[in-house]
């Protein structure tokens, strides 16, 4: 069901040769960790890490049988990235990230992250993270849910939104997704919800946001992917909003290690935005280790 974006600049930029080992720090459902495995036979090796527990079952699942002696899973939050290459021993040539969520989270995982399912709001992509979107909704205060809707949603209605939540949770706890849905509707101005992108679009990426402190884990793992590569070695991020993005290009412009390889951000082809909704908004960028 998710279809990968940029599979061939993927393979381009990691540089994808036999033999060569590769980190795919975000597994997903498996499609960029199948593209490596195919082009770094016979002896080339992938460590694939996915904090989603389902997401790693699924992937295997999927991923051809032959192949699979290659590939190391481990779920854990890429955040920890030295640790997991020190644990593994695991040196790689390339490391990849494919930020965000997948379709099949989006689709399979019923764990709220589509404003158009009425599922629980929960928006995890580890079950062991104590944070849910539900707690958020239910249990901070307005001005916590206010600033998290403008810093993570760029959210014009940011407070009209967070006011209406505050409303709403006196009478009744906001648990499934469609009671928010109606929530932030009832709270925006006519013009705002009759566009063509959903009223709720912002919201739940800032909630998603908020609850796998994605910014802060994009964060610390760019220096550690300088630490695990060696000279020559290469990133890869692919990411899908504008606050990714502005981590990626200042990260890579300040790390005196890294000699950008991508002067101008690569976004997807015509045919592939028009055939992958996802790809819309994807952005690539890629290092070398110098
Ligand atoms: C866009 S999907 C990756 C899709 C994948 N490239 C493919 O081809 O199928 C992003 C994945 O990263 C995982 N993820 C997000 N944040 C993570 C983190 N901090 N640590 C580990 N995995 C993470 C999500 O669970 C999701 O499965």
């Amino acid at each position: 069901m998710h279809v990968p974006v940029l599979t061939e600049k993927v393979i381009e930029y990691l540089n994808v040769k036999s033999n060569r080992n590769f980190i795919d720090c975000t597994l997903g459902s498996g499609a960029h960790t199948s593209a490596i495995v195919k082009h770094n036979r016979p002896a080339g090796k992938v460590l694939a890490i996915d904090w989603d527990r389902e997401a790693i079952t699924r992937a295997r699942s999927v991923l051809s049988k032959p192949d699979l002696r290659r590939i190391t899973f481990v779920e854990d939050n890429f955040s920890h990235l030295e640790d997991i290459t020190k644990r593994e021993k695991f040196h790689a040539s390339g490391v990849l990230l494919d930020l965000g969520m997948s379709s099949d989270q989006l689709e399979l995982s019923k764990r709220g992250f589509s404003f158009q399912k009425n599922e629980p709001l929960d928006m995890r992509y580890s079950l062991e993270n104590p944070l849910t979107a539900a707690k958020i909704v239910n249990y901070w205060s307005k001005n916590d849910i206010t600033r998290m809707l403008k810093e993570y949603g760029q959210e014009q209605f940011a407070n009209q939104i967070a006011e209406a939540i505050t409303k709403e949770r006196k009478e009744h706890a906001i648990a499934r997704t469609q009671e928010l849905v109606k929530v932030i509707t009832g709270a925006v101005p006519g013009w705002y919800r009759r566009r063509k992108i959903h009223p709720a679009t912002k919201t739940f990426q800032a909630l998603r946001i908020e609850v796998n402190n994605e910014l802060e884990n994009l964060k610390a793992v760019i220096p550690q992917v300088f630490r695990v590569l060696g000279a020559g070695g290469r990133v890869v991020i692919i990411s899908f909003h504008s606050l990714e993005d502005r981590i990626v290009k200042y990260a890579f412009k300040e790390n005196p290690q890294a000699k950008i390889l991508t002067k101008k951000v690569i976004i997807p082809s015509i045919v592939e935005r028009e055939t992958n909704p996802r790809a819309r908004s994807a952005k690539l960028r890629a290092a070398e280790k110098l």
